[in-house]
């Protein structure tokens, strides 16, 4: 196993399945040593199995790669640091954080449970917080010791996040929000030597089979193979990348564009504190402004 990674070690989270899963497979066919974390449970969270994160192993083992599992739940802070101390125990350094596990909960808002908010919230919000944590604290320490740092973290956001989809308001303000953590943290951590991305994908998992995915014809599903999202994750976790920071990909399966960020629009002088007074100018910059994106990351009509 050699190639643009050689020698880098990686930790996966949620890899025991769909996109981690790819991510971990192809990462050691380009030369790392992966830590391959899944709790296994089931797609809303429930449950747990240590099956699926020593399947991915078995599968990097068999190829001539190297790779050890973890079971932890990263949304808890000490689960996510024994999983940054196990990378660093087991291959003797970290390289690459990948923050990909998560759940759904999809509910309309006037139905949404406060367990389905918090859930959603927890595993995917704090689920990217607590490992980057862990591991900014690894390599800033590095980094002050006078060991030269090359880190990545690489976040998953969504389409669901960054353009907004109907019946998930929990999943998608959590996935804005790691976004918005990407950018932040690339800020703070590129004196560190560490650049952090994030990609909004979109592949035929067990997560999108039953949200129509599933019933694409046979060309579009192999252009929907969780396979292709995880050529830009390794290129982003290998040396070559580290002009690149604060950046979130769009990966629709073999479309991959830059994702384009908030930015201040028409703006005007407000003529006093009297809100009535407001009314003509702000139709007038919302139909100037540009629309915001459908699901496709195109304006809406
Ligand atoms: N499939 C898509 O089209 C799509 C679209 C947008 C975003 N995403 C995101 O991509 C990521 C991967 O999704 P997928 O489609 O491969 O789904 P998946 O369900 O196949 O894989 C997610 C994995 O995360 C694991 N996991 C969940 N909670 C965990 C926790 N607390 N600790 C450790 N592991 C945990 C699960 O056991 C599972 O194996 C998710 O963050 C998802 O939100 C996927």
């Amino acid at each position: 196993m050699s190639g643009i990674c050689d020698g880098r070690v990686a930790i996966v989270t949620g890899a025991g399945r769909g996109i981690g899963r790819e991510h971990s497979l192809m990462l050691a066919e380009q030369g790392a040593k992966v830590v391959v974390n899944d709790l296994g449970g089931s797609m809303d969270g429930t449950g747990d199995d240590a099956g699926p994160a020593q399947q991915v192993v078995d599968e990097i083992t068999a190829m001539g790669g190297e790779a050890v599992a973890n079971t932890d739940d990263i949304s808890s802070w000490d689960g996510a640091e024994r999983l940054i101390n196990q990378a660093v125990e087991h291959f003797g350094r970290l390289d690459v954080l990948i923050n990909n596990a998560g759940i759904l909960r999809d509910r309309m808002l006037t139905n949404m449970t406060e367990a389905e908010w918090d859930a959603v919230i927890q595993v995917h919000l704090k689920g990217t917080f607590a490992p980057s944590r862990h591991a900014a604290a690894y390599w800033r320490e590095q980094s002050k010791a006078g060991n030269e740092v090359d880190g990545r973290i690489i976040n998953t956001s969504s389409p669901s996040g960054i353009y907004g989809n109907v019946g998930q308001t929990n999943y998608g303000a959590a996935k804005a929000g790691i976004a918005s953590f990407t950018i932040i943290a690339a800020k703070e951590l590129g004196r560190y030597g560490v650049t952090v991305n994030a990609i909004a994908p979109a592949a035929l998992t067990r997560m999108t089979e039953n949200l129509g995915m599933g019933q694409l014809p046979e060309e579009q599903k192999e252009r929907m193979s969780p396979r292709y999202i995880a050529p830009i994750v390794v290129w982003l976790a290998s040396a070559d990348s580290k002009d690149v920071t604060g950046r979130v990909f769009d990966v629709s399966g073999r479309a991959l564009s830059v994702s384009e960020g908030w930015h201040r629009g028409p703006t005007i002088e407000l003529p006093s504190d009297d809100p009535a007074a407001l009314a003509d100018d702000v139709k007038r910059i919302v139909s100037e402004a540009r629309p915001n994106a459908n699901m496709s990351g195109y304006d809406e009509e």
